[in-house]
């Protein structure tokens, strides 16, 4: 295997401000790449940027506007090469709506289809043709097991992330004769919050943020060159478990 090393890529990264999205942003700097860090915590992200000496680009990934912005300042460092969406959560926890589907107000919904699917698109749209351009690059969305469990409460995150499943295919189908790659990493529990430790995994634990972060960097690097289309399920085996079913009338109690 070849060592990672990013020297000369330029990264774009959403929900970059906390998380997944910020460890990513941080390995993609530590090992030589340029890094656009996007998200709408303007605060928190410019005190990591500036850790970092990246660049910020504040916004919310519902607006087209942010993606272009994005766009504009990868073309200005030479093009973007890879494009890691972790910009996302479920509407229900992110909306403090804890109520069943039915009963979700229509902004909810809004917020969890806009965010968790189209903010992906509308950052794969404005930056691939950069990739193309360069003749390479590579788009790595954080999808979900929600994507293949469903939720009755959140049921907008489940159902945008396993539209990203599908997106990825017709992304590689797209840029596959450009060597452009598209793929999903879908994780199970990760400690980027306390409360995962909760949630069931075969192995009994839930995720260190590294554990995702080295397979995002792995996707995203010339080792992977082979890969695309395709969704890898970092979970601890939480999708090989059987769960009784949770009406979403007792999760909202
Ligand atoms: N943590 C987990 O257990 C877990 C499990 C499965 C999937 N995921 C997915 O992985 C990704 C990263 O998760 P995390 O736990 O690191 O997230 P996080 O909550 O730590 O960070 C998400 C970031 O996205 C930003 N964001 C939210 N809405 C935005 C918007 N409209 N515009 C711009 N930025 C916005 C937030 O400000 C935040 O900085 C998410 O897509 C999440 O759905 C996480």
């Amino acid at each position: 295997m070849k060592d990672i090393d990013f020297t000369g890529k330029v990264a774009v990264v959403t929900g970059a401000a906390s998380g997944m999205g910020l460890m990513t942003a941080q390995e993609f700097a530590r090992l030589g790449a340029k890094v656009v860090m996007c998200d709408c915590a303007e605060a928190q992200l410019r005190r990591e940027v500036e850790k970092l000496k990246s660049i910020a680009c504040v916004g919310d990934v519902r607006e087209f506007a942010h993606a272009e912005a994005a766009a504009k300042i990868a073309a200005s460092l030479g093009g973007c090469d890879i494009l890691v969406t972790c910009a996302g959560g479920n509407e229900a926890r992110c909306c403090k709506s804890n109520v069943p589907f039915y009963e979700q107000p229509v902004e909810v919904i809004d917020w969890g289809l806009d965010v968790n699917l189209k903010g992906a698109v509308y950052f794969a749209r404005a930056l691939m043709p950069q990739m193309v351009a360069k003749k390479g690059g590579v788009i790595c969305c954080l999808g979900s097991v929600t994507g293949f469990e469903g939720d009755g409460v959140g049921t907008m995150y489940g159902t945008a992330k396993s539209g990203l499943f599908n997106f990825v295919k017709g992304l590689a189908l797209a840029g596959g004769p450009h060597n452009v790659r598209a793929l999903c990493v879908t994780p199970g529990p990760v400690l980027t919050r306390a409360a995962m430790s909760g949630m069931p995994t075969a192995l009994g634990r839930a995720a260190e943020t590294h554990e995702l972060v080295d397979v995002i960097l792995f996707m995203c690097s010339e080792n992977a060159s082979f890969i695309t289309g395709s969704n890898h399920v970092v979970d601890g085996g939480r999708l090989c478990m059987y769960r009784p079913f949770v009406a979403p009338k007792e999760v909202a109690k």
